[in-house]
């Protein structure tokens, strides 16, 4: 663990003393905010731009008063990784709540959001890159803004907690006859040279791993159709691999009971590869 954090605009010591929540407080009550999770690679911070794009996307949404500048928190993000002499790979988990109230489903409109973020290390997840992981299918419970990077993960934490009892790496989620994305990574299937994955709208995350692949697949000459995939085209899918801030590009393997037929596919290990290669264009 890390020894400093940040809590609202100061950087203080990590320890619970020193940023204690209210029980007032909305994110505690309600999950009334919202999150990051950004990748540090070599004590740098990678595509922030993007990141901070999504979160101010999210606060908009939700009408949540950002409580910092695009240049306010950049900043203190740096100063945080140097306050912790941090120059391995890590990643930065920064959340914001609306604030805080008596308890109402109501909100206010003046509340002042309450925030923090720690980092951590983070070691690449070699064996999972090289062996893949296994997924189940489960119904999609979450609600009809999954485009919204919410603390509200009640649906997201009992499906990957039920698919890891099981032991499956993810949940993949559909709804509608619909293959939408898993519990905290967004899905791919790959069929005859081409990618293929869910539009971006509000049944699924944005990500941000998913933008650079798919950047990263136009530059190798990949074609990528980005639309909705039926639950039973699985069956005759030649390559599967998902993506996620922490774990990059990971292969998957096996759905439910069933092997995807290319294993570690060809194509999914190309993009594992450049990918791999290319996080070092984009840090600050
Ligand atoms: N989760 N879809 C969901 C539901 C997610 O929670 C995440 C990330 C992604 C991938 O997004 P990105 O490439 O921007 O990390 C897709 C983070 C890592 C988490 O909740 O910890």
């Amino acid at each position: 663990m890390t020894d400093y954090m940040l809590w609202n605009k100061e950087i203080v010591e990590r320890k619970s003393e020193n940023a204690m929540v209210s029980f007032e407080d909305r994110g505690y009550q309600f999950g009334d905010g919202v999150y990051e999770v950004i990748r540090i690679y070599d004590g740098k911070l990678h595509v922030l731009d993007w990141h901070l794009d999504r979160l101010f996307y999210s606060m908009e949404q939700l009408a949540i008063r950002a409580p910092f500048s695009r240049d306010d928190i950049k900043q203190l993000l740096k100063q945080l990784i140097e306050k912790n002499q941090f120059t391995i790979d890590g990643k930065v988990y920064l959340q914001v709540t609306r604030g805080m109230q008596p308890r109402d489903h109501i909100y206010m409109e003046e509340l002042d959001a309450i925030f923090y973020a720690t980092i951590d290390r983070f070691d690449q997840p070699v064996d999972m890159w090289e062996k893949g992981v296994k997924v189940t299918l489960q119904d999609d419970i979450r609600w009809l803004r999954c485009d919204i990077k919410s603390l509200n993960l009640l649906g997201n934490v009992l499906a990957r907690t039920k698919a890891q009892r099981q032991g499956y790496y993810e949940p993949l989620f559909h709804r509608d006859g619909i293959i939408r994305e898993c519990g905290a990574s967004n899905f791919y299937m790959v069929k005859d040279g081409i990618i293929h994955t869910h539009p971006t709208n509000q049944y699924i995350l944005g990500g941000i791993t998913r933008k650079k692949v798919l950047m990263l697949a136009g530059e190798l000459g990949i074609p990528v159709k980005e639309r909705e995939i039926a639950v039973e085209e699985l069956e005759n899918a030649d390559e599967c691999f998902l993506t996620a801030t922490p774990m990059e590009v990971v292969p998957i393997i096996q759905i439910d009971e069933k092997p995807v037929h290319g294993n570690v596919g060809a194509i999914t290990k190309t993009l594992q590869q450049y990918y791999r290669k290319r996080v070092y264009d984009d840090l600050e």
